[in-house]
């Protein structure tokens, strides 16, 4: 049944509890309570969660849990986990968790148990893997295979580049992976600059295998490919497919041999444990891609079985539609203090903003409520000296996650101390900050003691863990797929379709022969579109 949240006595009841907290700081939070930061935190197999510096008292997380269940997520969290079809707009399941679990698990879709056939699609990724890690598996002139390109763009891009990068360390290292995502012709000639075609295999992953920038890309690969090797049968050693469209595939002249599937109850951007991972699994090896999903599934148990004051992705979930709903803040900040996680907020991006990002409830009507924020960031200390000054001093409330690790996987000199000294600080002076008496204390006077002053009280979640590995990946994306999931049942929408990026595509769709009409074509958009078509065709 469609809940409007801010119908639940539980979120009434938060909005009173608003009014007596919003103004309250977190250095008195924390001063009532010696035992605060070693009390407000959470563990899931190692994955650790401190929540103190969040602006909330043991009553407003009560409450919190109180909205959670009173909206229905534990019915919910057991529906999704259960193959019912939840994602209601387009009439699917929603199983991405049963792309991570255990051979021997059952998970029924239409009475059917999909496990078998997951395993079944991950052993011939591992097979094929193996072969082109080891070099058995050569080109169309006898070659082994130095580059794997993936081309496919959104959830068969996003995850594989964020997960390449993010274990990086643990790639062999005389095959290079390559992602080319963008129509812009730019994204391919440079992903292909400079490479030997003979030596290079294609990956191309989509879901739909209808996706224009995808094909697109895709085209110029075998054309590329031919111009060199002059032969169509090359194009079976050096393209594979990953998709759930066979036929389109084979309609493309990929041989369906070549091609590892997927299914429809598996979200675009929740698919990159699926064989949408191939180009990650052939650069990790199977080993590894499985150690991932391990990760992943420890993170599904934790989240099904955990009590809700101890589940992680339900603490943030929760805690996020706190500062969303009732602080009104509009953006969370991602911040992993490991360089390999580059590509992290970006891929959360996705994950989060194309899930939430919705002004229509389930039942069809409009939200009177605040939804999906605005995911950002980039990894520390980088962002320190960019864009961490307005997190500090300026107007808006931007919660943020900052994410850890105990070891560096490559341990130099004191690098790693560094650069753990500034996460720990940062969440320090954020919620802390410095009093205007501490700023005078130092000598400072007249109106530089306001400049200096950091008023504090921005709040943060602490994750640390003990070392990047695949497996500490897979949690931190499961946690944050459930998070998403958790936020999505409070807003009560449906964060597994994405009817907004359709109607760019279909004016897209429109304009294109506009564009390529060997004279100036009749134009009826608004004057503004008009014109800007009409300066663009003069001018290129
Ligand atoms: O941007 C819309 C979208 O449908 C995403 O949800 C999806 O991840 C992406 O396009 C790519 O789709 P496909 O894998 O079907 O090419």
């Amino acid at each position: 049944m469609s809940k409007n949240p801010t119908e639940l006595a539980a979120y009434r009841a938060l909005q009173a509890h608003y009014q007596n907290i919003q103004g309250k700081h977190l250095r008195d939070f924390f001063a009532e309570d010696a035992t605060r930061g070693e009390r407000l935190t959470a563990e899931a197999d190692g994955l650790f969660l401190d929540y103190s510096k969040n602006r909330i008292t043991d009553e407003t997380l009560k409450l919190l849990l109180d909205l959670a269940r009173e909206a229905g997520l534990e019915e919910h969290r057991e529906k999704m986990f259960s193959g019912e079809k939840i994602n209601t707009t387009e009439n699917r399941a929603v199983l991405h968790t049963a792309l991570r679990a255990p051979r021997d698990a059952t998970v029924l879709v239409d009475g059917e148990n999909v496990v078998p056939e997951v395993h079944e699609v991950l052993d011939r990724m591992a097979a094929f893997a193996e072969k082109v890690r080891s070099g058995s598996w050569v080109g169309f002139t006898g070659k082994p295979i130095k580059t794997v390109v993936n081309i496919g763009i959104g959830g068969s891009d996003l995850g594989p580049v964020m997960a390449y990068e993010a274990l990086k360390a643990y790639t062999q290292r005389d095959i290079t992976c390559k992602f080319v995502s963008n129509v812009d012709g730019t994204d391919f000639a440079e992903a292909v600059h400079g490479l030997n075609p003979e030596e290079t295999l294609f990956v191309v992953s989509s879901k739909t295998f209808t996706t224009i920038e995808t094909l697109t890309n895709a085209h110029s690969a075998r054309s590329w490919l031919l111009a060199k090797l002059q032969d169509d049968d090359a194009v079976a050693k050096h393209f594979v497919a990953v998709s759930t469209n066979a036929a389109e595939v084979s309609k493309f002249g990929i041989d369906t041999a070549n091609m590892f599937g997927f299914w429809d109850w598996v979200g675009g951007r929740y698919s990159m444990d699926s064989a949408i991972g191939l180009s990650l699994m052939i650069a990790i090896g199977a080993a590894n891609f499985l150690d991932l999903l391990a990760g992943f599934h420890a993170m599904d148990r934790h989240f099904q079985t955990a009590p809700l004051h101890a589940n992680l992705p339900v603490l943030m979930g929760v805690i996020g539609v706190w500062y969303n709903n009732f602080f009104g803040a509009e953006s969370v900040a991602i911040l992993p203090y490991d360089q390999y996680l580059s590509r992290f907020s970006a891929y959360l991006q996705q994950l989060d903003m194309e899930s939430n990002g919705k002004y229509v409830r389930v039942n069809g009507e409009v939200v009177n409520y605040q939804t999906g924020p605005i995911v950002w960031g980039q990894p520390g200390t980088n962002g320190q000296h960019a864009f961490y000054q307005l997190i500090h001093q300026g107007t808006k409330l931007i919660p943020a996650d900052f994410i850890g690790f105990a070891q560096s996987l490559n341990p130099s000199g004191r690098h790693h101390d560094l650069l753990m000294a500034n996460f720990f600080a940062q969440t320090e002076a954020l919620a802390f900050g410095k009093t205007s008496e501490e700023v005078a204390a130092e000598g400072i006077t007249g109106s530089l003691v306001q400049h200096k002053t950091f008023e504090g009280n921005r709040p943060t979640n602490t994750l640390l863990a003990t070392r990047l590995t695949p497996f500490v990946l897979g949690q931190l994306i499961a946690l944050y797929e459930h998070k998403v999931f958790v936020q999505g049942v409070i807003w009560d929408i449906n964060s597994f379709d994405q009817w907004g990026v359709e109607l760019g595509k279909v004016l897209a769709n429109r304009i294109t022969p506009e564009l390529e009409a060997a004279q100036t074509p009749e134009l009826h958009h608004d004057s503004s579109t008009n014109h800007l078509i009409r300066r663009y065709l003069a001018l290129k």
